[in-house]
């Protein structure tokens, strides 16, 4: 794909963003030449790029569904969404609880001026840009007030969102923090990089490639783990111990075949609020 969408405000379309090089991954439009080069650069060093863009989305819907249809969650804040692809989080919540209420928050610009899709839930979804490491006045956004209710359980999705905020910005206490202004019975759906057992190159080159954005932070499994303390953690599949595993496995119908290369990008796992 060569043909690039017009430059929104504010969008810089000479430096790569994390979600327009998702995008790209996902088979996207809405990316530029400069994304397009960086992911290249990163699939350079491992064919697994795309099998892990898709791992990390198939965890998201799975995650989301199974709040929707199995625990009856009628309300998501999702954190970090990226931009409108297929299987978008409200029309995967809504084929189960119609109705159900879907806020968007991402930083990028971009998702903003592309927001349509997401806006297509006849006002059961809004859309917030803002950065995460301001809970404070995302949590207290008009837009998110008006869909959510906080007396109620929320369905939040933090998925491939974590690993672009640094340490010095304590990505754990940012993660409570939200997890913390919801009711009791609510669900934190978590995924993140990490360099754990892939090649040190391959990380290399993706740290190097992010650098160009605002940076990358692959993390160890123990440090991923640390973002559910506190809450109680489900199994990935029927069977297993409640664990952060390989995000692949999570919700998998057949997990010996879920566990793929590009699953291995990640850990995360699904945890409840007590
Ligand atoms: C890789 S995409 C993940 C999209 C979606 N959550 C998923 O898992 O399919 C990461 C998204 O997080 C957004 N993001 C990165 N840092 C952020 C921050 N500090 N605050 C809000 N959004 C952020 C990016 O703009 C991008 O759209």
């Amino acid at each position: 794909m060569s043909e690039s969408p017009l430059v929104p405000p504010g969008v810089d379309p000479t430096r790569p963003s994390p979600a327009r090089i998702y995008d790209y991954v996902l088979g996207g439009t809405y990316n530029f030449q400069v994304d397009r080069e960086a992911a290249e650069r990163i699939r350079a060093q491992s064919p697994d790029l795309a099998d892990a863009a898709w791992v990390n989305r198939g965890f998201h819907q799975r995650a989301a569904r199974w709040m929707a249809a199995g625990q009856q969650i009628r309300q998501f804040i999702d954190i970090g969404s990226g931009l409108p692809t297929q299987g978008n989080t409200h029309g995967v919540v809504q084929e189960a609880v119609p109705g159900a209420r879907v806020v968007y928050v991402d930083k990028d610009p971009m998702v903003r001026a592309y927001a349509s899709e997401f806006l297509s839930g006849n006002g059961t979804t809004a859309v917030i840009t803002a950065d995460l490491c301001e809970p404070d006045s995302i949590l207290k956004a008009p837009a998110l007030q008006a869909l959510i209710d906080f007396d109620q359980p929320v369905g939040l999705l933090m998925t491939a969102v974590l690993h672009f905020v640094a340490d010095d910005a304590d990505p754990w206490a940012l993660a409570a923090r939200y997890v913390g202004a919801l009711a009791p019975g609510s669900y934190l759906a978590l995924s993140h990089v990490t360099y754990e057992g892939l090649s040190p190159r391959l990380v290399e080159e993706g740290v190097r490639v992010y650098q160009q954005a605002d940076g990358v932070y692959p993390r160890s499994r123990e440090q991923i783990g640390r973002f559910f303390s506190g809450l109680e953690l489900l199994p990935p599949y029927p069977g297993a111990e409640p664990a952060v595993t390989h995000i692949g496995l999570w919700g998998a119908e057949a997990h010996e075949l879920a566990d793929s290369d590009g699953s291995h990008w990640w850990f995360g796992g699904v945890a409840r609020r007590p």
